[in-house]
């Protein structure tokens, strides 16, 4: 989604900053950029379709100038091209804007009678006018940021430059994130971490409703036109080799061969003092006797996976729901439930929403995200950081891990309190839980180029398994289908003769996935339903295959470990694959196209 960056401070070489923030925040998604800054006490802006490359282009980088803003757009409100690129400019104001003004076309009426007109299709240059607007009736940007947010329906992070103040840029935000950082004398604003490393790793996180006024030697943050004495300093703790490749030639593939480190650190901390480390460090959840869980994309999956463990393990019944439908749906609430809300970045749209949702309705909300001071992370009751580290690549791998690595903590904890796991169980599963780096590292070594191969030009692949396979088959396609663009589902392995085996046709891919083994013979029974129509299977699984599984064009073996960490070790080899398969495809594997990654619109 949308990024933004602005600089002001004692450098003169603020296009180079803008420029190097917007290219740390391509992760997101987007399909123009644009900059605007100061020349001859002018404010300039330039503006190009496509990538940041194509924006660098037109940029003369001898010009000097301590002062810019930049912004990559993810379409929402018209086409991704030049007319609808940010910065806008109405008036005296200049403005970059990540989020959706919902009332965009109401406001547009009202504009439209004071004589402002428009050239863009997007809601930005609305809002834009409307700064504008009632700029000239009060003459200070802190009282107008004040005022718009009575008037704007929807979400927003604005970073302005007015004509009246060239050596300023305002900032304020209501959900869609933003952060301030303060280096020295130098003082910028962005949508997220990697985007000022380069720079500085400390920043102050901006509430909603917090207004920026940051200028060559000066920064002030209001709130409700108070000028707000102190923010927490947060450190980043990672350096700038986070957010960068490190000799892999995609993110993706850095983030999946981290996953080892990301399970230590997420699982370890939990075991270091026996059970009783585990129960005094996980949150008390003897007062519930149902879960909702909510998500989006492959924290949507996460979910499936956890309801599988938490179900089998303790007891609790788990309702998982995607937050795009959660918020508008009839919500069953009491006070034995928790809210569980899953997300990597913290700040999608959706997924706050519904927290937000639970909470009106003063329902107990945990948090399990990894960008931690993220919007969901500060909102909830409760927050449990999975350790993933900075992830960029826009299709998640390593957070999904660590996020079934929690769930898997989680049940152990409430199987423990509850007695649905004995001492044993729970020892096997702790040594388990120590073997999991090893185990992890060896499926990494393992190439599957040569299966690529077989199905890259392929048009459609299926995906199946039951139970909790099921739910990992449906990431597996996913990552699938996202970097590569073969058209992919999954399919739970007991309903696809109901209608999608009529797709099954010769050669068709078919990756089966078998690890639960008290299913394992239905399942079996359905890959002979699809290789008699010509399916080119592919399984994969933790049995050790004999002759009688001779009609397996292709098998992947991983090993069998306690089934409440299974799904880990189970989904790497589909991870790799859909980073082959994308590869051999030349898709552009961390940014594909028309995806972001942190989703801060609804
Ligand atoms: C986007 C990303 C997905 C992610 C989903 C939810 O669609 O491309 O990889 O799973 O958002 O994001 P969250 O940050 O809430 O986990």
């Amino acid at each position: 989604m949308c990024g933004i960056i602005g600089y002001v401070g004692k450098s003169d070489r603020a296009l180079n900053i803008v420029i190097d923030g917007l290219k740390a925040l391509e992760y997101r998604g987007y399909d123009s950029a644009g900059i605007a800054f100061i020349k001859n006490n002018k404010t300039q802006i330039i503006k190009e379709k496509g990538k940041i490359k194509n924006l660098e282009n037109k940029i003369n980088f001898n010009l000097k100038t301590n002062l810019g803003i930049g912004h990559t757009r993810w379409a929402t409100h018209g086409e991704p091209n030049l007319k609808n690129s940010h910065p806008h400019k109405v008036g005296k104001i200049t403005l970059v804007h990540n989020g959706i003004i919902e009332n965009y076309e109401e406001l547009k009426e009202i504009l439209k009678n004071y004589n402002y007109k428009f050239i863009s299709d997007t809601d930005t240059e609305v809002a834009c006018a409307l700064i504008d607007k009632l700029y000239q009736e009060k003459n200070d940007l802190v009282k107008v940021l004040s005022k718009v947010s009575n008037l704007i329906k929807g979400s927003y992070a604005f970073g302005i430059i007015c004509d009246d103040e060239l050596d300023t840029i305002y900032a304020t935000r209501k959900d869609s994130p933003l952060i301030v950082a303060i280096d020295d004398q130098d003082y910028y604003i962005a949508s997220d971490i990697p985007a000022i490393l380069k720079y500085t790793n400390k920043y102050m996180l901006l509430d909603d409703y917090d207004i920026v006024k940051m200028s060559h030697n000066n920064i002030t943050i209001y709130n409700n036109k108070l000028e707000i004495e102190k923010k927490k300093n947060y450190t980043f703790s990672g350096n700038i080799e986070a957010a960068e490749k490190n000799g892999y030639e995609h993110f993706m593939l850095k983030e999946i061969n981290e996953q080892s480190t990301v399970i230590k650190e997420t699982m370890f901390p939990y075991l270091d003092d026996g059970i009783n480390g585990l129960i005094d460090k996980m949150p008390d959840f003897s007062k519930y006797n149902e879960f909702d869980i909510v998500s989006c994309g492959s924290a949507y999956h996460t979910g499936l996976v956890a309801k599988t463990l938490i179900e089998n393990y303790t007891n609790i019944p788990v309702n998982v729901e995607i937050a795009s439908e959660y918020r508008y749906k009839k919500l069953f609430f009491n006070k034995k439930k928790l809210i569980i809300l899953v997300s990597q970045s913290g700040e999608t749209a959706d997924t706050l929403a519904s927290l937000r949702i639970a909470k009106e309705h003063n329902m107990d909300t945990l948090a399990i995200v990894n960008v931690v001071g993220s919007s969901i992370a500060r909102e909830a009751n409760e927050v449990l950081y999975i350790k993933a580290g900075c992830e960029i690549a826009v299709a998640t791998t390593k957070a999904y891990l660590a996020q079934i690595a929690m769930f898997a903590l989680i049940a152990l904890k409430i199987g423990i309190s509850r007695q649905t796991i004995d001492e044993n169980e729970l020892n096997e599963i702790t040594q388990d839980i120590r073997r999991l780096p090893l185990l992890i590292d060896e499926i990494l070594k393992n190439d599957y180029k040569n299966l690529a191969k077989k199905i890259f030009k392929q048009n459609d692949i299926f995906f199946i398994g039951r139970g909790i396979d099921y739910a990992v088959a449906m990431e597996g396609s996913l990552k699938l289908k996202e970097i590569s663009y073969i058209h992919s589902e999954a399919y739970a392995a007991g309903e696809l003769k109901h209608g999608t085996i009529s797709l099954i046709k010769d050669k068709t891919p078919v990756i089966a996935i078998v690890t639960d083994m008290n299913i394992a013979p239905k399942t079996i029974s359905n890959i002979r339903e699809v290789k008699a129509r010509g399916a080119n299977v592919i399984l994969l699984t933790t049995i050790k295959l004999d002759d009688n599984y001779d009609f397996i064009n292709y098998k992947i073996v991983v090993p069998s470990i306690h089934p409440i960490i299974q799904s880990i070790l189970t989904v790497i080899p589909l991870q790799l694959l859909a980073y082959e398969v994308a590869k051999l495809r030349n898709c552009d594997i961390d940014k594909p196209r028309n995806l972001a990654k942190s989703v801060t619109v609804e």
